[in-house]
């Protein structure tokens, strides 16, 4: 029998017909209750959705509700908490398909998050089909996580990776990235959204050029996700990674979308429990995807809370997300600038929800500091993108990201707060 939370669940997933009407806010903002809170004496305005998203309270309660009636651990037990918690794991695992548009729950593995995902990717599919001299493609524009991991596999086997240059808006051209594929690419991997600089990349068409020369893509979705509806099936990509935390649901989960026949066809990332069908000292014969990819006991509770964060953004229309997103990104970049002695960093004609910015003669970290005493949150830093900061001859930005429940007040904040900021170093 379904338990209530369950039924719950189950409702929440027939409903996806049933999107918001109209693009409610201060709905959406009551939804979210660490926002109602007071930073240095200052009500909180959040703009670090980049780094990490808050979370509703049907996410929390999700999770509570496994922790207070249902846990158990999944796949292992006749009895019927186990069988509980398997249910709503699984039933996660195929909200996660929906979400993306993928037709196989097995095509769907639960990842530490989208960086767990590249390494698995990287070690799994592509590191045993490189030669020495084979090239791995990125662009200039890559979080460390599509960056590193490859590098890993390039010093192992002697391949190289070859990068797509950004130009001085920090835009990809598609062209160019057609231009660097080689009878010696064999793999290419990028953003679909860069964290750093909101650039949105032109990820069908590039795609389309890797296809057309026989390459494998692998896009890094974790900060597109939340933002813009993704259609894996109809990217015809092979692999799509993104991080629960980012969409409004509990870190230390995420997925790992691939096509059943490279899943199929690859080793598994790590031995462990769960990955396997029969150990003998001599043999192990692997268990079935996605199980044979989910060594050890898996965020049981993480899956269950990125299941509800589905659940949540299903209740959001994207487009008109979307458009909120672009008039609060365009009203912040176009009164940062008028400020004057502000450098907006990443002025992609294609962006979303991200500004960067640096004001002369002052510290990004030290705007930070100053922002946070006015009860603004931003990052400052190289936003694990240090080949971007190189690129725009900058050590750090201060980084201002949006998510679903930011206003337009959330805007006139920050813009009062970078005012204070200049005056203070005046
Ligand atoms: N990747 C996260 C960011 O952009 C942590 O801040």
């Amino acid at each position: 029998m379904l338990t209530a939370h369950e039924r719950a669940e189950g409702g929440a997933l027939d409903s996806k017909s049933d999107r918001r009407a109209t693009f409610d806010v201060a709905a959406i903002r009551a939804d979210f209750p660490a926002l109602d809170q007071e930073v240095h004496g200052k009500p909180l305005v959040y703009l670090d959705s980049a780094a990490s998203a808050q979370k509703p309270r049907a996410v929390i309660a999700a999770m509570d509700s496994l922790y207070l009636h249902d846990y158990a651990n999944v796949h292992r037990g006749v009895h019927e908490l186990s069988q509980r918690a398997t249910r709503r794991y699984e039933g996660a695992r195929d909200r996660v398909r929906d979400f993306i548009g993928a037709g196989d729950s097995r095509e769907i593995v639960f990842v530490r998050g989208t960086t767990e995902a590249v390494n698995l990717v990287a070690q799994s599919f592509v590191r045993p089909r490189l030669q020495p001299g084979d090239e791995i493609l990125i662009t200039g524009l890559e979080h460390h996580s599509n960056i590193v991991p490859w590098q890993l596999v390039a010093e192992a086997t002697g391949a190289k990776l070859v990068v797509v240059a950004i130009d001085e808006h920090g835009a990809v051209s598609a062209d160019e990235f057609a231009a660097k594929i080689t009878e010696r690419t064999r793999f290419a991997s990028f953003a679909h959204i860069s964290n750093s600089l909101g650039t949105v990349l032109p990820i069908e068409a590039m795609i389309a050029h890797a296809k057309k020369a026989g390459v494998s893509v692998m896009i890094d979705g974790a900060q597109a996700v939340p933002h813009r509806h993704v259609d894996v099936r109809a990217l015809d990509v092979d692999f799509y990674a993104f991080s629960s935390h980012k969409m409004y649901g509990p870190s230390g989960i995420g997925a790992l979308y691939g096509k059943a026949s490279h899943l199929e066809a690859m080793p598994p990332y790590q031995g462990g429990g769960e990955m396997i069908t029969k150990v003998s000292f001599e043999e192990t014969v692997y268990n079935d995807i996605p199980h044979k990819f989910e060594a050890g006991t898996p965020n049981i509770g993480g899956a269950i809370g990125l299941g509800a964060a589905i659940d949540y953004l299903n209740g959001i229309d994207f487009d008109q997300l979307a458009a909120h997103e672009e008039s609060l990104l365009a009203a912040a970049t176009t009164q940062l600038v008028d400020l004057g002695g502000i450098t907006v960093v990443g002025t992609a004609p294609e962006k979303a929800a991200v500004v960067g910015f640096v004001i002369d003669g002052v510290h990004p970290h030290d705007v930070g500091t100053i922002l946070d005493r006015e009860g603004v949150a931003v990052r400052a830093g190289h936003h694990c993108a240090q080949p971007v900061m190189d690129h725009f001859k900058v050590p750090a930005t201060v980084r201002a990201s949006f998510g679903c429940y930011n206003t337009m007040d959330d805007v006139v904040r920050l813009v009062a707060a970078v005012e204070v900021c200049r005056e203070v170093f005046r």
